[in-house]
């Protein structure tokens, strides 16, 4: 049987001053989940939004809430962003001092918790929490900015991971590039969940791009 993807569509290429229309529009597009991408301006040369953001779009949508923290130090942050509602509280390994305490502290507010590393960190760091996320997010660009090249060589890391699964219960999540063109090749790297900002919100009928997209790339 085919396997099927989550899709998260990330707000990060949302028009921010109409968030509700775009939550509204990522719920009728036919999938559950929405990418939260929190930046801090330090970890990387960004800067999005924070707790109160979520907390207050949290009265508005039902989806799952999928948050990339792109903070450094994001333990001092993790209480205030699980009160705000959000499901999946994704760190870097990269900006955290203690790894296994962040997790630990995300999962002490009853929340999933997931680990992400840049483009240019091996795979390797992640061996020692296999046991015990429930996600790793595998950037596939530099964190920051919507909208750039999918780099391959990260795929790479998903296959590793697949295979390094066995019973474990950890998704494989890809976030940066995933489009129309790069889906084929996502898909059969072996992801779970597939993060895409720019392409979702260029398309007219998300839909039907919610749809290929789970399908890596075949239109059903
Ligand atoms: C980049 C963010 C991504 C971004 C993906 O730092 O983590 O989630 O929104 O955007 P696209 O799909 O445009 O590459
Ligand atoms: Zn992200």
């Amino acid at each position: 049987m085919e396997r099927s993807l989550i899709v998260a569509p990330s707000v990060l290429s949302a028009d921010f001053s109409d968030i509700r229309g775009a939550l509204t529009s990522i719920s009728d597009s036919g999938t559950s989940w929405v990418h939260l991408d929190v930046m801090d301006g330090m970890f990387v040369p960004n800067i999005t939004f924070g707790p109160k953001f979520i907390a207050d779009i949290r009265k508005h949508s039902d989806l799952f809430f999928d948050a990339h923290l792109m903070v450094e130090e994001p333990s001092r942050y993790v209480e205030q962003f699980a009160k705000a509602g959000c499901d999946c509280i994704t760190v870097h390994t990269e900006a955290c001092r203690n790894v296994a305490g962040t997790l630990d502290l995300i999962r002490s507010f009853g929340k999933k918790c997931g680990l992400s590393i840049k483009p240019a960190t091996p795979v390797k760091d992640l061996d020692p929490f296999l046991d015990d996320v429930d996600l790793i997010l595998i950037m596939s660009v530099e964190p920051g900015f919507g909208g750039q090249g999918l780099i391959y060589e990260t795929l790479d890391k998903v296959r590793y991971l697949a295979s390094a699964r066995g019973d474990r219960r950890y998704l494989i999540s890809i976030d940066g590039g995933v489009n129309a063109s790069t889906i084929r090749d996502v898909y059969e790297s072996g992801v779970d969940v597939v993060v895409t900002g720019s392409a979702f919100f260029k398309e007219s009928d998300r839909a039907s791009f919610v749809r290929r997209m789970a399908a890596g790339g075949d239109v059903r």
